[in-house]
C-alpha cells in the first residue's frame, strides 16, 4: 500500500450528525480517490472536544462515524480508518508544532473567530489550538495531499506554513501538503440561507440536510428550499444563490456535471426541480444508511478496523515524530 503511491489524509469530526455538505465536499472524494492514493481517514474526536461534547453523544458518534465511512464505500481493507486519541503522537507532535506558530495567527483564523462567537462562554485555549493540531494530524503521515471543502483552507495554509518554517528551521523533516478542493460542491451552502455554508450546527434543522435523515424529512427539507423568483434553473451562484446550491447538490448526487444538470431541467418548475433534487439525494442516502445501520449491530468488527487502524497509523506517526524528536533535540535514550 505504502510506496509509490502518494499519501492523501483527511478527517472529520465526530459531533452531531454529518450532513450533505460533509459528504459532497469530503467524504464522497475520500472514497473515489482510495485506489489512487495511499489513504489515511481519521475520526478527529480530538478535535471535536473543542466544543464541549456529551461523552455518552460522542462515543456514539465516534462508532456511528466509523460505521458511515464504511457504508460510503471507504474499504478499511486498502485505507487506514483510525481514532485520533488512538494515536497519542498527534497531541505530542501538536505540542512541538506550538512553539514553531504564532498566537497573532491563530487568532487571525477565521474558523476561531466564527466558533469563539458561537460558544462566547468557553473560548478555550484547543478552540484556538485547533489548526495545530489538525497540522500534527496532516504532517504527521507526510501528507502529500488533503482533500478538504473550501472551509478548511486556511487550516491547510497554515499547516503549509508550520511544515516550511520547521523545514527551514532544521532539515526537510515535513512533506508540505496540498489541500484538493472537489470542483462542484467544496461549499454546501445551507438551504434556507444560501449565503451561509450548511453546517451540523445549523441554527435551523431545515437549513441541514443530515445523512440520517428519513425519505420524507429530505423530500420536505428540498420543498422548502429557498430559491428565487427567476423561474430558470440555471448555474449562477452569484445571482442565483439558493438554485445554483441545489444544482450543486443535485450534480454531486448524480455524478451528471453542471451543465448536463441544467439541461435536464431546462423549462421546468423550481418545484419539479427541488423534488428531483430530493429524490436524488434519498435514492443515494438510502443504502447507505441501511449498510451503516447493519454495520452498527457488529461492534465487534467495528472495534477490529479501529484496532488495526491505530496500529497502522501510530506505527507511521512514531517514525515521523522520532525525527521531529530527534531534530528539536530531545535527548534519546
Ligand atoms: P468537519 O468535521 O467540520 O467537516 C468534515 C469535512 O466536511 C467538509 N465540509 C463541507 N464541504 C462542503 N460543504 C459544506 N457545507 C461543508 N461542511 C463541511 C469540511 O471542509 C471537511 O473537509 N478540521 C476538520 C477535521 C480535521 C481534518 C484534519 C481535516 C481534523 N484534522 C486533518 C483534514 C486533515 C473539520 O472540522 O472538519
Amino acid at each position: 500500500m505504502q510506496g509509490e503511491k502518494k499519501v492523501l489524509y483527511s478527517a472529520v469530526q465526530p459531533t452531531n450528525n454529518l450532513t450533505i455538505g460533509n459528504y459532497i465536499g469530503a467524504v464522497r472524494n475520500f472514497v473515489a480517490l482510495q485506489n489512487e492514493y495511499d489513504c489515511i481517514y481519521a475520526i478527529a474526536n480530538m478535535h471535536a472536544i473543542t466544543v464541549r461534547q456529551n461523552p455518552a453523544e460522542l462515543r456514539k458518534n465516534t462508532l456511528s462515524l466509523l460505521a458511515l465511512y464504511i457504508a460510503c464505500g471507504i474499504d478499511p481493507q486498502k485505507c487506514v480508518l483510525y481514532l485520533q486519541s488512538h494515536v497519542p503522537a498527534h497531541a505530542e507532535l501538536a505540542w512541538v508544532l506550538n512553539t514553531f506558530t504564532y498566537v497573532g495567527e491563530m487568532e487571525r483564523m477565521t474558523q476561531f473567530k466564527d466558533k469563539s462567537a458561537k460558544h462566547a462562554d468557553n473560548i478555550n485555549m484547543g478552540l484556538m489550538d485547533y489548526p495545530v493540531l489538525m497540522a500534527a494530524d496532516i504532517l504527521l503521515y507526510q501528507t502529500d495531499v488533503v482533500p478538504v471543502g473550501v472551509d478548511q483552507r486556511q487550516h491547510l495554509e497554515i499547516t503549509r506554513d508550520i511544515a516550511i518554517r520547521f523545514n527551514n528551521a532544521y532539515s526537510p523533516t515535513f512533506t508540505v501538503p496540498e489541500g484538493v478542493y472537489t470542483k462542484v460542491g467544496a461549499k454546501i451552502n445551507d438551504l434556507l440561507d444560501p449565503s451561509k455554508k450548511m453546517s451540523k450546527s445549523a441554527e435551523n434543522v431545515n437549513g441541514a440536510v443530515f445523512l440520517s435523515d428519513d425519505r420524507d424529512t429530505i423530500m420536505r427539507k428540498f420543498k422548502r428550499a429557498v430559491t428565487d423568483s427567476e423561474a430558470a434553473v440555471r448555474y449562477d451562484p452569484e445571482n442565483k444563490p439558493g438554485v445554483s446550491n441545489l444544482l450543486s447538490i443535485y450534480s454531486a448526487f448524480t455524478g451528471r456535471d453542471i451543465p448536463q444538470c441544467e439541461s435536464a431541467f431546462a423549462g421546468c418548475g423550481y418545484g419539479q426541480f427541488k423534488e428531483a433534487v430530493g429524490e436524488a439525494v434519498a435514492d443515494k442516502l438510502a443504502p447507505i444508511q441501511a449498510e451503516q445501520a447493519k454495520l452498527l449491530a457488529d461492534k465487534e468488527y467495528l472495534n477490529g478496523v479501529l484496532k488495526n487502524g491505530a496500529e497502522a497509523a501510530a506505527r507511521r506517526a512514531g517514525r515521523t515524530l522520532a525525527k521531529v524528536y530527534k531534530k528539536i533535540g530531545f535527548y534519546q535514550l
